[in-house]
């Protein structure tokens, strides 16, 4: 495609004068291979009809060209032009380009709040923050990746009281991470009632042990790293079998003291007000957002966005990023706003993205939809992770798949459901399906890459031989056309960070393959030499761009499924 672009822009260079700065816009044609409205686009300013203008460029053209409608030019190439073509802009980081180059990109995920066990809340963060810290990487940016944790605030004076009123050190020891969960669960619902009962015993508790824990009280401080421990060692635990993880883990504990420090500096240069009750806020009203966002509360206490505004200044201190991705839920849309709003108000000139997601639907036995969960409430991702291993044991085709390969089947399911729509879009977890070797899933894509690596390791001997230039490439046409597609898919991957576009290319990539050798004979006997060296030489850069691609999307290809 990029060389079928350049060569339409140097022809109408040449002919008419004009500079496209852009290059040609080419479609899949439907009659033909290639088509593009490009004559369309400039006739006006060259003061000639479309179809006049079309003539020109398909007279330059070395290539089967027609003109349709009104000035619409579909081209028709041979195979062993695909093939050429492709051969010229192949490479070792096929599907790569430097667009981010000298550009530094921080980009932040899971970002899991440390109180209770990692559910699937966190999930679509996770994924979708790791696929763009790929398609960063893989258009030359500079990437630092950041785990915002939520690790501040009442959390850890919840767990304390908590811990002394239901737990006790054995619980904890066995139950880790769970034990902790139910006690913090156990004890909002016992401040709950409190607060109906319009008391406040036990939340003053909570709040006094917060104070402990600020000013350095030995017995907080252990309490604090014990837990934390616990609930960072689980986090690490499920990132790896995930496949994710982060250069940095910057929490928000981190960032409240030196974002009441921040705060500060705002009042003093009247850019923050101080409303009578001793609340903080920043008005935002000149961005057109009525709800000024609140930076400390009435008790001096640090706010959500408080540790966001240290973070803000933290970063364009530390990494001064052109760019920062915030992977994070729907449900915070408005939140990154006011905070989008707020760091412009205060100078800060980086480009500030909230890529955000749908929601997790289910499908139901009884084939209704709702938003995913269990009996005893939200799923937990262990739990997801376990259903999906042993969904994929029992449809394992041979009995002695490696535990290895299963894992990397059961992520390939759960991650390529993620991908399968537009971020924005709620997605849909149907365990009758995610598994399915013939639909849109990730097992499909995966045998695919298999079944390749399978030929090519089984023919490892057959040399790469210079093809002969009586070999046509007909055969091999759409595989050809779909590899060529790939840089550009990436690219617009990366430019509207949307990896469900690599999901779908590698899916029908996987389907072109599949076609392919269902009709063509690639190293069996009969097949000649040069046929032969041909068709292993396609199939290793289709294995090449299935192993790219399913990466960028943090997909594994198994040894054998
Ligand atoms: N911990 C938050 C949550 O789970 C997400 C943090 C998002 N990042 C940020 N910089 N505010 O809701």
């Amino acid at each position: 495609m990029e060389k079928i672009s350049k060569l339409i822009a140097a022809i109408v260079r040449s002919e008419f004068g004009v500079d496209l700065t852009s290059s040609v816009s080419i479609s899949d044609g439907e009659h033909g291979d290639f088509s593009t409205n490009v004559a369309m686009q400039i006739a006006g300013r060259v003061g000639a009809s479309p179809r006049d203008v079309a003539e020109k460029i398909v007279a330059k053209l070395d290539l089967d060209a027609e003109i349709a409608g009104p000035g619409f030019i579909n081209i028709t190439v041979s195979g062993r032009w695909l093939n050429d073509s492709l051969n010229d802009e192949w490479s070792e980081k096929f599907g790569e380009n430097r667009d981010g180059a000298g550009k530094t990109v921080v980009v932040e995920y899971p970002s899991q709040n440390v109180a209770k066990p990692y559910s699937v809340g966190h999930l679509r963060p996770g994924n979708q923050g790791w696929a763009a810290r790929n398609l960063m990487l893989a258009t030359g940016w500079r990437v630092i990746t950041d785990n915002h944790l939520g690790d501040y605030g009442a959390p850890f004076g919840i767990w304390v009281v908590g811990f002394r009123k239901f737990s006790s050190p054995e619980k904890l020891a066995e139950g880790g991470v769970y034990e902790l969960g139910r006690v913090y669960v156990a004890m909002k619902a016992e401040l709950k009632e409190e607060e109906k009962r319009g008391e406040h015993t036990l939340s003053d508790r909570v709040q006094e042990w917060l104070l402990k824990l600020e000013s350095g009280d030995a017995e907080a401080v252990e309490y604090s790293q014990k837990f934390n421990e616990i609930s960072l060692d689980h986090i690490h635990e499920v990132m790896g079998r995930l496949g994710i993880s982060t250069e940095h883990e910057l929490g928000e504990a981190f960032f409240a003291p030196r974002g009441k420090a921040e705060v500060q500096n705002l009042l003093d240069a009247g850019i923050a007000v101080k409303n009578p009750d001793g609340s903080i806020i920043v008005h935002l009203d000149e961005y057109g957002i009525k709800t000024p966002v609140l930076l400390q509360k009435s008790n001096g206490a640090a706010l959500y966005a408080t540790t966001d505004l240290a973070t803000l200044k933290y970063r364009e201190e530390q990494w001064h990023p052109d760019r920062v991705i915030y992977a994070v839920a729907a449900e915070q849309k408005f939140y990154f706003e006011q905070l989008f709003a707020l760091a412009k108000k205060i100078g800060i000139k980086t480009e500030l993205i909230h890529m955000w997601f749908g929601l997790i639907d289910q499908m139901n036995k009884d084939g209704t939809r709702e938003k995913m969960s269990s009996r005893k409430g939200v799923i937990l991702m262990e739990e997801l992770l376990d259903q999906a291993e042993t969904t994929a044991r029992q449809n394992a085709k041979s009995p002695d798949m490696s535990d290895n390969d299963i894992r990397k089947i059961a992520l390939g399911a759960i991650k390529f459901t993620d991908f399968s729509k537009d971020r924005r879009t709620n997605i849909l977890f149907n365990w009758g399906s995610m598994f399915s070797l013939t639909g849109f899933s990730g097992p499909y894509v995966q045998y695919a890459a298999v079944r390749v690596n399978k030929i090519l390791r089984d023919n490892i001997a057959t040399p790469p031989a210079a093809i002969s230039a009586k070999y046509n490439f007909e055969a091999e046409r759409e595989v050809l056309k779909k590899l060529i597609e790939y840089p550009n898919t990436i690219k617009q991957a990366a430019d509207s960070l949307e990896p469900h576009r690599v999901a779908q290319f590698a899916y029908d990539l996987a389907r072109v393959v599949n076609r392919y050798y269902e009709n063509t004979p690639v190293a069996t006997a009969g097949v000649d030499a040069d046929t032969k060296a041909a068709r292993l030489g396609l199939l290793a850069k289709t294995a090449q761009v299935f192993a790219h691609s399913l990466n960028i999307l943090g997909i594994e290809i198994p040894e054998r499924m």
